[in-house]
């Protein structure tokens, strides 16, 4: 595939369905190396529950990845430092779609304030925080249903540019 061209822009409600497909079709993509068939279906259920993401992403601040009029990623954050969301679309993994979701978040952040930033990262996304120069705090697990996975607690100051 082409390098794509990309663009970052703001989450418009209209975007919701095709935002869950390409969750749905990045955990179930992405993330096998790290996460069992019933960890990923624990992680991304078949059966989507709109209304609680509507009620999850409204409490966001969220930036889409547009490759065209394709969607290839999308990133979650709160003003407060927190990356909630970073998904990129399978078809687009390991092209800078990530990198450039994080930059715009970190410069919204800067912009709004932060000092600090951390997220609870998958083992999946591990090394492009690390890349992005967090650190490791702590190994956590959280439960969905019977089914745990592991995940990273990770953060980042900022210093003043
Ligand atoms: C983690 C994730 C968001 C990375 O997205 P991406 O668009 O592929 O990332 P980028 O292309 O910007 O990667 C930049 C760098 O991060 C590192 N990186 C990214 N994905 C990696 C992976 N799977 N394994 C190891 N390093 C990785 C690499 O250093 C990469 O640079 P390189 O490709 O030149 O080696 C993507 O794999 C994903 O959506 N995973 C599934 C969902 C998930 O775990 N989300 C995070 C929830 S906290």
């Amino acid at each position: 595939m082409p390098t794509p061209n990309l663009t970052v822009r703001t989450y418009q409600a209209s975007d919701l369905t095709a935002l869950v497909a390409l969750f749905n079709a990045s955990v179930h993509g992405l993330t096998a190396d790290h996460y069992d068939a019933a960890q990923r279906q624990a992680w991304a259920p078949a059966a989507t529950d709109m209304p609680e993401w509507q009620t999850r992403l409204s409490a966001l601040e969220l930036l889409i990845a547009e490759d065209g009029q394709a969607i290839a990623g999308f990133i979650g954050f709160s003003l407060a430092g927190h990356i909630d969301l970073l998904f990129t679309a399978p078809g687009y993994a390991r092209q800078g779609v990530a990198t450039a979701l994080y930059a715009a978040a970190e410069q919204r952040l800067r912009a709004a304030g932060a000092r600090e930033l951390f997220t609870e990262a998958s083992l999946v996304a591990q090394a492009f925080f690390a890349g992005q120069g967090f650190s490791v705090q702590q190994a956590q697990t959280v439960a969905r249903g019977a089914v745990i996975l592991p995940r990273m607690l990770m953060r980042k100051p900022l210093e003043p540019r």
